[in-house]
């Protein structure tokens, strides 16, 4: 026994003991500037609409989004992804609405950079909002999701957003080619200083269901197979990377993130920009779920997910706990 003393040069516990120590050889720090908030708008004035599905978070009118992305700058986020829910009526094939710049959506993103002008809108390019088929691009006739001819839609959708003041477009289609023909498209048209955020390895996965709720956006028929990633695989990831970076990318995103921090880490070990992670609806309503149940302590689980996806390798970090983190963090 009393060998062990003498044995145990090493011991991990010194560095652990108290907490000015762990502080100090702390590895991995969260910051409200790490944070982008997303934000769901829809029509209509004063309105506040829970989600079932996502208990805190709200479908907002423009009004009542103001309110949020006010807190949210004043708070250190720096940024807000942004969602438009479109009614039924005004879903079609081709997904019109998106370029519509009288829409909700444009109206929306004016409305914030007149608000809180140093606050970073991030604009989703995608059909999925808009499309009577639920898929993020075009269906033909046999049920095939067409990837050049969505790339037009794409590009209109994305000058759209640009032209109503997006600082930053960020396609979550999984289309191949749109970052370069939205970067091209921008360029052309005098936008040069709109960045792209790139959903760059955006998994078919089951975690987007409350999401589908929030904007009634699921695929009418058939699923997202062939266009998002197949969750099994992490080499594609690596491909997909290399052709956004090529296109243009600004920033990369993986989506989504708690059960995919192998694919964070295999990106940020290469990727010459930043890096993002989506903290998706899903891992959301799981926590929100085992909280009400009073199965988690839901403060120190949304705080150790966050310091997980930085431990990883993301610089940034969209997610729908931003909000009430960053006020753990400014406390
Ligand atoms: C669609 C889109 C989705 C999300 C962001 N953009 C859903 C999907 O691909 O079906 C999901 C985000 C979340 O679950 O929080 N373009």
């Amino acid at each position: 026994m009393e060998s062990s003393y003498y044995d145990q040069t090493r011991r991990p516990r010194r560095n652990r003991k108290n907490e000015s120590i762990r502080r100090m050889v702390r590895e991995t720090r969260i910051d409200p500037s790490d944070l982008i908030l997303p934000l769901f708008v829809k029509d209509g004035r004063a309105v506040r609409e829970p989600i079932p599905s996502m208990p805190g978070v709200y479908r907002l009118s423009i009004d009542e989004m103001i309110v949020d992305a006010k807190r949210a700058f004043s708070l250190g986020i720096p940024g807000i992804a942004l969602f438009p829910v479109i009614p039924d009526s005004k879903k079609d094939r081709l997904a019109t609405e998106s370029a519509n710049p009288d829409g909700l959506y444009p109206e929306a993103i004016r409305a914030l950079k007149e608000a809180v002008p140093e606050l970073q809108i991030f604009t989703d390019v995608a059909m999925d909002p808009y499309s009577s088929d639920g898929h993020d691009g075009l269906v033909a006739e046999d049920g095939r999701i067409l990837n050049d001819e969505s790339l037009e839609i794409l590009r209109q959708m994305a000058l759209t957003q640009a032209r109503a003041g997006a600082d930053f477009v960020a396609p979550s289609d999984m289309m191949d080619g749109r970052v370069g023909y939205i970067r091209a498209a921008l360029d052309e048209n005098g936008f040069t200083d709109v960045g792209i955020l790139s959903y760059t390895a955006k998994y078919a996965s089951a975690f987007y269901g409350p999401f589908r709720d929030a904007l009634s956006s699921a695929p009418k028929f058939g699923d997202k197979k062939t266009y998002q990633m197949d969750p099994a695989n992490v080499r594609e990831a690596e491909i997909e990377l290399d052709l956004d970076v090529e296109e243009g990318a600004d920033m990369v995103m993986v989506k989504p993130g708690l059960p995919y921090l192998d694919v964070v880490r295999a990106l940020a070990e290469r990727s010459p920009v930043p890096v993002a992670v989506y903290n998706v609806s899903g891992e959301y309503a799981m926590l929100r779920a085992s909280a009400e149940r009073n199965w988690l302590d839901y403060r120190r689980c949304v705080l150790e997910v966050l310091t997980a996806f930085r431990r990883a390798g993301a610089d940034i970090i969209l997610t729908y706990h931003a909000l009430e983190a960053a006020e753990w963090m400014n406390e």
